[in-house]
């Protein structure tokens, strides 16, 4: 990436900090409509009563509240992000679900991870390895933090084209020279998307038994408005970009998104958007 890791991961952090609002205000029609992937990865950890799992990049932590209802007894799963209001969200719904005794939230780093040696029996991480400025440099801390036969899953984006539901703001910006520019080096939702790249990067980092797939799914939203506006709540570019454009502009943009996904429109104005992610699993 050309630019300087540190300025990105402060850039990156307040991101994500302006974000965590939106995914606050939309985590429970996202826990459902990602449910298949993350069914993908609590199968993969297999969890078992007594185990301790750690989330990282949870965001508000879909995954590892359903992981935390299978380690009772005794077990603990630690969520973990980065942007602390993320971090915030996961702790409060994990106490509206009862599961204050088995579920950890804290502020962390996925590249550096807080933990000791061997203290995890597995690591799940939805959408957030191929976010980070030194992904490689995390996947070599989830291996030190797990025991030996440890499992680590994981969830990356598939390519930009499969993923309409994401990208069409993304070329209307394209368009209309308002995107940020693009380096092909740079972390982002769909740096991942080669698969045999995700698996070549897990065994450099010492991992075993490595399998990548891939899951389809849907994502809907009850109209275009609604499509729109989980758009702007959730995607720290797309919210950064709105807040420096003026109102007309901001109005243009959103028709022309619209325009771009309107052929997913049923009768009725329900949208649903095709979505595709590389899913992977592998032992340390
Ligand atoms: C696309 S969201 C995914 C959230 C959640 N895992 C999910 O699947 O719904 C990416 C998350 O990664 C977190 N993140 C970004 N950079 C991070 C870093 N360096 N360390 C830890 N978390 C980070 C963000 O705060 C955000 O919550």
């Amino acid at each position: 990436m050309t630019e300087d890791p540190v300025a990105y991961r402060q850039r990156a952090r307040e991101g994500w900090e302006a974000a965590a609002e939106g995914w606050d205000r939309h985590h429970r029609w996202w826990d459902a409509q990602t449910r298949a992937v993350s069914t993908w990865l609590v199968d993969a950890i297999s969890p078992q009563p007594g185990q301790t799992v750690l989330e990282l990049a949870a965001g508000p932590g879909d995954v590892g509240l359903l992981v935390a209802e299978l380690v009772r007894p005794g077990g603990k799963v630690v969520l973990t992000d980065g942007a602390e209001k993320m971090v915030e969200a996961a702790r409060r719904r994990a106490g509206e679900r009862g599961l204050e005794d088995v579920v950890e939230a804290r502020p962390m780093e996925a590249e550096w991870i807080d933990l000791p040696a061997a203290a995890v029996d597995a690591v799940v991480c939805r959408w957030g390895y191929m976010l980070l400025a030194d992904p490689d440099a995390a996947l070599r801390e989830t291996r030190r933090v797990l025991r030996p036969g440890g499992v680590v899953a994981l969830a990356a984006w598939a390519d930009a084209e499969a993923n309409p539901w994401m990208t069409a703001a993304a070329q209307e910006l394209d368009a209309r020279g308002l995107a940020p520019p693009r380096d092909p080096d740079a972390p982002g939702p769909f740096a991942w998307a080669d698969p045999d790249a995700i698996a070549e990067r897990l065994a450099d980092a010492g991992f075993l038994d490595v399998a990548v797939d891939t899951v389809a799914f849907t994502i809907a939203y009850p109209d275009l408005d609604a499509w729109w506006d989980t758009q702007v709540d959730m995607s720290p570019t797309l919210r950064a970009v709105l807040a420096a454009a003026d109102p007309a502009v901001r109005d243009e943009l959103m028709e022309g998104a619209q325009a771009r996904v309107a052929g997913y429109v049923a009768e009725g104005g329900a949208v649903e958007l095709p979505a595709l992610t590389r899913v992977a699993r592998a032992e340390a």
